[in-house]
């Protein structure tokens, strides 16, 4: 093994409002991890507004990268490959990763590795997992996505279930916003739900029909918003805490539910989370009970890697890489990627 020679991947990452590069050895190790997030310029808005988020790409990029290459201590001419988020995500804002990976790949020659974003926030947990092979399970809760996956192999997913309306995220910070935290709603809740009851409040768990891996997260936001509304028109008062906590509980108990009758379905034992949603500490401690049960055993990412990251990114391109995958000069960015395309 010590004898093959190391793999360095620089990876970018810039699909929503993280501005991200990273160095990563052997896609396992990171030498380097920048992180510039845009959240405060973006709370002033209530949420992330496309414009401003390319805008603001385009001004940290270059700084972000030298400062992945300068920390972790090697110039363009050690990377073996440069890695790129090329979709999901807001066009105009992977525009920006993608137009500059390939600018750098073209002037030091080096080959061009598009990743899935998803794909990104699954290799997350190879970081602190070096024993984590697939196959293995994967729930992957963020933003703007709530994938259960099985990991048949590096690269090689099937998509057992997704939602069929709002993404996990999407209602934290919708939930978050209606009783005045604000955004980003997901760490707020999280927060604030621990000073609460979640049983206060029986908020529904919605199930698809014919569907046992497929989500629903409308109909909760929905009814956090009647409640909230049933309050005001009573001129009463509710508490902050203790919708949080119930909100989050019956989410929880969703992803929990589906996760594990995928588990049991599908015999694995090798079960992880991934996305800005699984550094929930609700959902981790959830999910931890409910492997350790079933003799499962649960993977999580420390909080930096579960939210929107490079060194991900640069852990899916090592092994995009080694598979073969190389992308040319005319590779664009796109928004509605599937997982599974090349
Ligand atoms: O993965 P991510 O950074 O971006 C996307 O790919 O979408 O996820 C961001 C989402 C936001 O909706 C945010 O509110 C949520 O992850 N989030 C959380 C927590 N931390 C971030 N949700 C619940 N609890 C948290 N602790
Ligand atoms: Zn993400």
């Amino acid at each position: 093994m010590n004898e093959e020679k190391d793999i360095l991947i620089l990876a970018i990452e810039s699909s929503c409002d993280e501005t991200a590069a990273a160095v990563v050895r052997n896609g396992r190790e990171v030498l380097s991890n920048i992180i510039y997030s845009q959240i405060d310029l973006h709370t002033l808005y209530g949420g992330v507004v496309p414009e401003i988020a390319s805008r603001k790409h385009i001004e940290k990029i270059n700084q972000v990268i030298e400062k992945a290459l300068a920390e972790a201590g090697v110039s363009l001419q050690d990377i073996d490959a440069v890695g790129v988020t090329y979709g999901p995500g807001l066009v105009g804002a992977l525009l920006v990763g993608v137009a500059e990976a390939k600018a750098i790949a073209y002037a030091a020659g080096k080959p061009l590795v598009g990743v899935h974003h998803i794909e990104g926030h699954i290799a997350a947990n190879f970081i602190e997992h070096r024993e984590l092979e697939p196959p293995f399970l994967c729930l992957v809760v963020s933003g703007g996505h709530t994938h259960l996956v099985r990991v048949r192999d590096y690269g090689q997913f099937d998509i057992l279930g997704r939602t069929r309306d709002d993404a996990a995220g999407e209602a934290f910070d919708k939930v978050a916003r209606a009783i005045g935290l604000g955004y980003p709603g997901g760490p707020k809740i999280d927060k604030v739900a621990k000073e609460g009851n979640p049983d206060a409040i029986q908020f529904p768990r919605a199930h698809v029909e014919d569907a046992p891996y497929d989500f629903s997260f409308s109909g909760v936001k929905s009814a956090v918003l009647n409640y909230i509304n049933g309050c005001h028109m009573k001129g009463e008062s509710f508490s902050q805490a203790d919708v949080a906590a119930s909100f989050q509980k019956a989410v929880t108990d969703v992803l929990v539910g589906n996760a594990m009758h995928a588990v049991e379905e599908f015999g694995v034992d090798k079960f992880a989370i991934a996305g800005g949603v699984a550094a929930n500490s609700a959902l981790r401690q959830a999910m931890a009970r409910a492997c350790e049960e079933r003799g499962v055993t649960f993977y999580y990412p420390s909080p930096i890697y579960c939210t929107d990251n490079a060194a991900m990114i640069g852990v899916a391109a090592y092994y995009e890489y080694r598979n073969g995958t190389r992308h040319g000069w005319d590779l664009n960015a796109v928004p509605n990627l599937k997982l599974g395309e090349r």
